[in-house]
């Protein structure tokens, strides 16, 4: 569903990403994690074409994001993104932050976009909460609107950037757990976290980034028994205890 071939990409002269080359198959759920500076955010943005990049290929569902002709708003509108820091609609009550995209982008009713969002904000937990503004959620709760939110757009897989890191200890699992519940589920999933609980629990993959390059691409068993990089070894043993 997913190919990154030989990716390099600079931001002026310093080279952020180096031969990447990795791929997400249907129903994968790959765990992106490295120390911070490391390039994974940005390998993920360039995924749904939020960065431009220099070198290389990427195909999402056989579409070339680099390509002069791809449509990305409308490429983007098939991938969900989920940030570290929400990024809802400040100004929009939680429905609203959950129908817009469906109704500007997916050319959607008002009704379909209200039914289909709310069918979402339930399955998160939170369909009590629809008429607050994210100024009047918890961090996780606003970060469970914002999968809801996406899952409303009917993605054909998800990104997630260290979803859980903005958030208050007490509130990570309430995330972790709507996580989970996708991941079981069936959905291809690109997730950057250092909660390795998780991985363990429903990762396939794991790939480790050094220095803007994949240093390991191997299964969640592989990873956690014995990652053939020290450098993976020294984080994971950072990391772990
Ligand atoms: N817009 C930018 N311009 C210049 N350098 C950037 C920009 N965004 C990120 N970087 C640099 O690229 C490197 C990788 O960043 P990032 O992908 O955010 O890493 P990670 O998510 O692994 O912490 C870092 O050294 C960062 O400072
Ligand atoms: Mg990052």
């Amino acid at each position: 569903m997913i190919a990154i071939k030989n990716l390099n990409k600079w931001y002026g002269q310093f080279q952020v990403l180096a031969d990447c080359n990795t791929s997400v198959a249907k129903g994968d759920v790959m765990v992106i994690c490295g120390p911070s500076g490391s390039g994974k955010s940005t390998l993920i943005k360039t995924v749904n074409g939020l960065e431009p990049f220099q070198q290389g290929e990427i195909l999402v569902d056989g579409v070339s994001v680099g390509a002069k002709g791809t449509d990305l708003p409308k490429l983007r509108a098939r991938i969900g993104m989920v940030f570290q820091n929400f990024e809802l609609f400040p100004h929009l009550s939680v429905r609203q932050n959950l129908t817009l995209g469906q109704v500007k982008v997916l050319g959607r009713s008002e009704d379909e976009a209200n039914a289909r969002g709310l069918q979402y904000l339930d399955r998160v937990g939170l369909l009590a909460q629809q008429d607050k503004y994210p100024n009047q959620l918890s961090g996780g709760q606003q970060q469970r609107v914002a999968i809801a939110r996406a899952l409303a757009m009917d993605p054909i897989a998800m990104l997630f950037d260290e979803p859980t890191s903005a958030l208050d200890p007490e509130m990570i699992n309430e995330v972790l757990d709507v996580m989970v519940g996708l991941a079981q589920e069936g959905m291809t999933m690109m997730v950057v976290t250092h909660e390795m609980g998780f991985a363990k629990k429903v990762a396939n993959r794991v790939v480790f980034m050094d220095k803007g390059r994949i240093l390991e691409d191997c299964s969640k068993d592989e990873f956690f028994g014995a990652p053939r990089s020290e450098r993976a070894r020294d984080f994971l043993a950072r990391i772990i205890h």
